[in-house]
């Protein structure tokens, strides 16, 4: 019997992911896996709300390939946690609208990660699906009635109007949710190979998990450092560093780093010996994850069927749920009683006219 709590956290499918996502969100996740039933969702409904388009919906797939193709990379198992589509697990469109009526429109307008989204995608006007972000994501977090929800700081007022609904839900019929958690990742943004901004795909600063060795070496190379150093005796700093930062959270070598530090802050260590052996280390750090995307994505169809299976099994809780909503509501009992009405008569009818 699974007794396990359960956790559910995901992404919107806009393509690769970097190594901002992973100190961010993904090697938690593979951490959290043990200890949680997991369910991971690829929310391409979110990202209908700002990329509605035929095009953005074409490449959903590709971009779903790819980014659970980095999941499994980094080491998320598909045994223990279900990748699902989200717009194939329809029981959320159905939640979604029943707790649009436990949700106010100002409550929702006061958001300011709802105008960033709108202004982000040059919006004038916010439509109504994206005021519903946060109603739809609290759907995909009671969807599983999840006890736990690890996201970004960006995201923590959105599980926060989850837990309102969740409340609210419970309050207005039945205890059927537990009111989630957020699980907020402690580790700051990681800052961009330019130093000047966190690490994004559409800053161009970015380190994908998925580049190979000579495009990671490339990207070290031309990274941000001390700009007042402009030659290798003058000291430099270390705090702020984006190499030194990268070197901290990727080189395991600590005596290494402590020893690169120390002759960077006395002028006696060139950018070139510190930069090759961050791109090692770096290196070094992404080869496992190198090893299994390339077993997953040798095996033709293998990534599709992790998504299939994963939607499967998340039908099954998504519609254990939905019928523990409507149980809860009073609406089975109104259907129930149409449905055992109409058998009924039905039967009456088959009698007579048999007789
Ligand atoms: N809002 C998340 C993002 O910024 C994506 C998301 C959708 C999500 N539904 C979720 C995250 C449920 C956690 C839980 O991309």
């Amino acid at each position: 019997m699974e007794t396990k709590k359960r956790l559910l956290t995901g992404d919107r499918p806009t393509g690769k992911l970097h190594l901002g996502h992973y100190v961010g969100s993904i090697a938690n996740r593979v951490k959290l896996q043990d200890e949680y039933q997991c369910y991971f969702l690829i929310a391409d409904l979110h990202m209908l709300t700002t990329k509605p388009t035929r095009e953005d919906v074409e490449n959903i797939g590709s971009n779903a390939r790819e980014m659970v193709l980095d999941y499994l990379a980094a080491g998320i198992d598909p045994q223990k946690a279900a990748i699902y589509l989200q717009s194939e697990v329809h029981e959320v469109f159905e939640m979604n609208l029943f707790f649009a009526m436990l949700v106010t429109v100002p409550r929702l307008s006061r958001l300011p990660s709802l105008k960033d989204m709108a202004r982000a995608a040059h919006l004038e006007e916010m439509p109504f699906g994206l005021l519903g972000y946060p109603v739809l994501q609290a759907a995909d977090i009671l969807l599983p009635r999840a006890h736990a929800v690890p996201v970004g700081k960006d995201n923590v007022a959105h599980v926060e109007i989850t837990r309102e609904i969740a409340r609210r839900f419970n309050r207005q019929y039945d205890e059927v949710f537990p009111i989630p958690d957020v699980v907020v990742s402690d580790v700051p943004a990681l800052v961009g190979t330019d130093g000047q901004a966190k690490m994004s795909k559409s800053l161009n600063n970015a380190i994908f998990l998925s580049d190979d060795a000579k495009t990671v070496r490339k990207k070290v190379f031309s990274m941000y450092t001390d700009p007042n150093r402009i030659r290798a005796d003058i000291p430099g700093r270390v705090e702020g560093n984006p190499v030194f930062i990268y070197h901290d959270i990727f080189n395991p070598n600590q005596a290494e780093v402590e020893d690169l530090k120390l002759r960077y802050q006395a002028g006696k260590v060139g950018d070139v010996e510190v930069k090759e052996k961050l791109a090692t280390a770096i290196n070094n750090f992404l080869d496992p994850l190198r090893e299994r995307r390339e077993m997953y994505a040798s095996q033709s169809g293998l990534v599709e069927e992790v998504i299939y299976d994963g939607t499967m099994r998340t039908r099954e809780i998504a519609r254990e749920t939905l019928m523990l909503m409507r149980k809860a509501m009073g609406l089975s009992g109104v259907w129930n009683r149409i449905r055992r009405q109409t058998e009924k008569r039905r039967k009456k009818l088959a009698k007579e006219n048999s007789s």
